[in-house]
């Protein structure tokens, strides 16, 4: 049988999706479709050739470097495509053909393909659709054989009712390949080289032409438009759903669970509905995530609550608690057992273990050590317009309600900052700082004001006037 190897196709610009970013670097999961496909043809027929060309140089640079890659400079079709990846491929032996925009495609339907295959010429891999709309419908002879495929464009009425379609995934005798596919002419509705049109070239030469049916339609899923993005988003996201689920984490609906591909999750979490995890994120054990709460590119430890809160770029310790309505931005640790509540926001800072910062309160550039507590509506003033500037908080400090602390700061151990003061100066270890008005009381004033009728007050603003 020969050496193994993989074409990915990938070159087109996928006009339907009409994006500026190339069809293939769509995210799906938060990765590109492209990299679906490539693990999967790695998988079993090592490092795939890829075939760029629309926008070639960004697909190569999100795609890395290390890989294998052929340039079809003009998109003059699927079988161009292919063309272009000869030079590149070996005399013989098997070739597996794949589409770079058929991201559900999984290893186990390559091995069935390749089962089917034998000593075939060429072997494509069907499936029946309820609605073929779209895709290459695959005809055959009374015998039953593949006989050709035949693009929607291109087809009869009759033709177009027939539900098997091609899946765009193929394998062939390379050297059967290498005569045969510079015969292909780009005679059809699209002014193309359909690589399908190599099947009746094989056919009509006598060469054995075989199908490799499938009963899953998401192997045929192929992403032409945003409509079959986010339907294949929808099979991939489940399947993520699902193996989390068998490693032990709860997903209490499923279907409002948004967790990228690669995020890991520990045993006994409970995400909550509505809740997006993203990029490289992982989360430990026994943590409580959600409802409505967004979590990128974060390391988060065991035992942590994240409620209704945005966390991104950000280390979360053991047993932290976040939320409900808290901003984590990036560069922050919280340590274990701290409190980031309500209305919180905290940028590129280091909040201490068991630290707290319950409510209405901004933390930018400041290293919190532990057992501090920065009370309501505290802010902690970063930016004098120009630049930034950061403050340290030493371990058991209490800063008061409403106080601003105009960094740079150093606040020492055990200080004591009294609500509402503007702290302008560092505070020495264990001092009290206060820096506000003294309270007046006027001796019945209150009562005065409260009991006043409405015309009074009209008469009092008039004569002020
Ligand atoms: C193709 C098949 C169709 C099949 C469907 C399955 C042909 C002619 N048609 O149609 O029978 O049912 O896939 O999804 O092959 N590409 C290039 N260079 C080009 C054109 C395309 O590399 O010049 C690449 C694309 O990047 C894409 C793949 O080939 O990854 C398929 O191209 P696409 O335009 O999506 O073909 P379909 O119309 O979907
Ligand atoms: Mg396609």
């Amino acid at each position: 049988m020969g050496e193994l190897q993989a074409v990915i196709l990938a070159a087109g610009e996928g006009q339907r999706m009409r994006s500026a970013v190339p069809k293939v670097l769509h995210p799906l999961c938060g990765r590109p479709m492209l990299c679906y496909i490539l693990d999967c043809a790695a998988a079993v027929a090592g490092e795939p050739l890829i075939v760029v060309g629309h926008d070639a140089d960004l697909v190569r640079e999100h795609i890395g470097p290390r890989r294998r890659y052929a340039l079809q400079e003009k998109q003059l079709g699927t079988g161009d495509a292919l063309m272009q990846a000869l030079p590149q491929l070996p005399r013989e032996g098997r070739l597996l053909v794949l589409c770079g925009d058929t991201p559900l495609l999984e290893k186990e339907h390559l091995e069935q393909l390749l089962r089917a295959h034998g000593d075939n010429a060429a072997t494509v891999m069907t499936t029946r659709l309820s609605d073929p709309t779209g895709y290459g419908r695959v005809l055959r002879d009374p015998g039953g054989l593949v006989q050709r495929v035949v693009e929607e464009g291109d087809a009869s009425a009759a033709e177009k009712k027939v539900c098997e379609i091609n899946s765009g995934t193929y394998c062939f005798d390379i050297k059967l390949l290498r005569r045969f596919l510079p015969r292909l002419s780009p005679e059809n509705v699209q002014r193309e080289y359909y690589l399908t049109d190599i099947l009746a070239v094989l056919r009509e030469q006598g060469h054995p032409v075989g199908a490799c049916t499938v009963e899953d339609w998401q192997v045929a899923l192929g992403i032409n438009d945003r409509c079959q993005l986010a339907e294949a988003a929808a099979v991939m996201g489940a399947r993520i759903n699902r193996s989390l689920m068998q490693r032990g984490v709860t997903l209490v609906d499923p279907s409002t669970a948004y967790i990228d591909y690669g995020v890991e999750i520990g045993a006994d979490t409970v995400i909550l509905p509505q809740t997006l995890i993203e990029g490289a994120t992982t989360i430990g054990a026994a943590c409580r995530i959600g409802p409505a709460t967004q979590i990128i590119d974060a390391q988060i430890g065991d035992g942590v609550t994240v409620r209704q809160s945005v966390v991104q770029g950000s280390i979360l310790e053991s047993a932290a608690v976040v939320g409900p309505f808290a901003h984590i931005r990036p560069g922050c640790r919280i340590g274990g057992g701290a409190k980031v509540g309500t209305f919180v926001e905290v940028k590129n800072s280091a909040i201490g273990a068991a630290s707290k910062l319950p409510h209405l309160s901004y933390a930018g550039d400041a290293d919190i050590d532990g057992g501090v507590n920065i009370g309501a509506g505290a802010i902690i003033v970063n930016y004098d317009g120009r630049k930034k500037h950061r403050s340290h908080i030493g371990a058991g400090a209490f800063i008061g309600c409403n106080s601003s602390l105009i960094s740079p700061l150093e606040i020492g151990e055990g200080a004591f900052v009294a609500a509402g003061t503007t702290v302008t100066g560092d505070v020495p270890a264990g001092a009290l700082a206060i820096a506000r008005q003294r309270q007046k009381n006027c001796e019945g004033l209150g009562k005065r004001l409260l009991t006043k009728k409405p015309e009074q007050e009209k008469d009092m603003r008039e004569e002020k006037e």
